[in-house]
């Protein structure tokens, strides 16, 4: 056993849209522990291919980019939002759009791709603990984690939560529009044949339709500090 596996891991996965970005954040101020957003990986390779004028369809090219892409995460010392670097330019914005979690799911079903990000993803368990946000943390990449939550929430309840987010940023998008997004890579992130959407058998579930963000924390800190 590496040393590594004995710091505690809190893996949350779950589709998008699910809350899982706000409520790791949240449970990861809470415990103190260190917060990995999986997906902003995934995100951060797409746009790097994409910046460089790449076929994301280009399995070589797309294993190449993931192995090569320089991403750093800077915590503001205001205590504002985390910003993301990929080969040295603040991408923070870009990755959030719905263009980059698009082509973050394509080049996410490339297993080539998915396996060049492991050791990134294992070097953030460190001491005093992890809380790993993504699809995949508690089935293939932090197997050995004691605590696992799987968020959901209906696909119509999570359209209008991003429809809020990217509303609140200012970024002109439809309802239906994002349902239908949300449904197409939901469908993708659960179908592809390595590394799907699906909850560890270990993992607590937790529907979050119709809940509050704080009711939300306090279930998954549950999990944590019964
Ligand atoms: O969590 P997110 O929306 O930022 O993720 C963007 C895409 O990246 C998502 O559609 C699927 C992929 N992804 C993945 O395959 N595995 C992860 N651990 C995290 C994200």
């Amino acid at each position: 056993m590496s040393p590594s596996t004995t710091v505690p891991v809190l893996t949350i996965d779950g589709p998008s849209g699910s809350g899982k970005g706000t409520i790791s954040r949240r449970v990861a101020e809470t415990l103190g522990w260190r917060l990995l957003d999986s997906g902003a990986l995934y995100r951060a390779v797409g746009y790097a291919a994409g910046a460089e004028g790449l076929d994301l369809s280009d399995v070589d090219a797309m294993t190449r980019c993931a192995q090569t892409t320089k991403i750093r995460f800077h915590a503001a010392a205001d205590g504002s939002d985390t910003r993301v670097l990929v080969n040295g330019h603040d991408a923070t914005d870009e990755l959030r759009t719905e263009t980059a979690g698009a082509a973050a799911s394509a080049i996410a079903s490339i297993p080539s791709v998915r396996q060049a990000l492991v050791d990134m993803q294992l070097a953030f368990r460190k001491n005093p603990g992890l809380v790993a946000d993504g699809r995949d943390m508690g089935t293939v990449i932090f197997p050995d984690a004691p605590f696992k939550v799987f968020l959901t929430a209906s696909a119509a309840e999570r359209a209008k939560r991003r429809y809020k987010q990217l509303k609140e940023k200012g970024l002109s998008v439809t309802l239906a529009t994002l349902q239908r997004e949300i449904e197409a890579r939901d469908a993708r992130d659960a179908s592809r044949t390595v590394a799907p959407l699906k909850p560890a058998v270990d993992a607590v579930f937790i529907d979050t339709t119709g809940m509050g963000i704080e009711d939300v924390v306090a279930k998954v800190l549950a999990v944590v500090r019964p």
